[in-house]
């Protein structure tokens, strides 16, 4: 696995400096509110995993599941949801939702206009990283830990062809691994 990795382009201790800081940003929006994190997964759960246990707020988390890349790199633009509590309750509630990449922003505004839809006042986003480059729809981050350049990466809870999650870093990878040359594989 490691061979396969051309760049490390955020690195651990990075990570854990900028977790801390958006964490302290996000105690300090959501102190005294009924908060909801509502993690999309999978690619979410590392970051998720390690948000909340920054986070000294009464929260409860709730993930759901957003289809809308396969095995390749390119979003399709269309997203199903599945939620995995029967009896989730939205309403009145602070909802941060929490993903691993804005990309073209498809998946999380699909999302959050389907959160809205189902009755819910106010969501927040929060995402990982943001490929600003690539944005398609009017979408940003309301929370945000990096901006990245227009290149495939892996780690931390985002993978290619479901490996490379449990990487502690964010990497790209050798052009090879993918089989291609460009920067953004399709
Ligand atoms: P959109 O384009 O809808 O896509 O914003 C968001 C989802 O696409 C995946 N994605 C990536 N996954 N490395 C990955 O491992 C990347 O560079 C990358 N870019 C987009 C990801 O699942 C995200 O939630």
């Amino acid at each position: 696995m490691l061979e396969d990795i051309d760049r490390i382009l955020i690195d651990e201790e990075t990570i854990r400096r900028e977790l801390r800081r958006l964490a302290a940003e996000l105690v300090k929006s959501f102190k005294g509110r009924d908060l909801l994190v509502v993690a999309v997964l999978k690619g979410s759960c590392v970051f998720a995993s390690d948000l909340i246990r920054l986070l000294p707020l009464p929260l409860s988390l709730e993930f759901l599941a957003a289809s809308s890349y396969g095995d390749g790199t390119e979003s399709r633009g269309t997203v199903s949801l599945r939620f995995f509590s029967d009896d989730l309750r939205l309403a009145g509630r602070s909802i941060l939702l929490v993903d691993d990449i804005l990309d073209t922003g498809r998946t999380l505004k699909a999302v959050k206009d389907r959160l809205l839809e189902m009755g819910v006042d106010a969501v927040k986003t929060c995402v990982f990283l943001d490929k600003a480059a690539r944005r398609a729809v009017d979408l940003q981050a309301d929370f945000r830990c990096f901006e990245v350049e227009d290149v495939f990466v892996v780690g931390y809870g985002l993978d290619y062809a479901g490996r490379y999650r449990n990487l502690p870093y964010i990497a790209s990878l050798r052009p090879e691994v993918y089989g291609g040359t460009s920067e953004n594989p399709a």
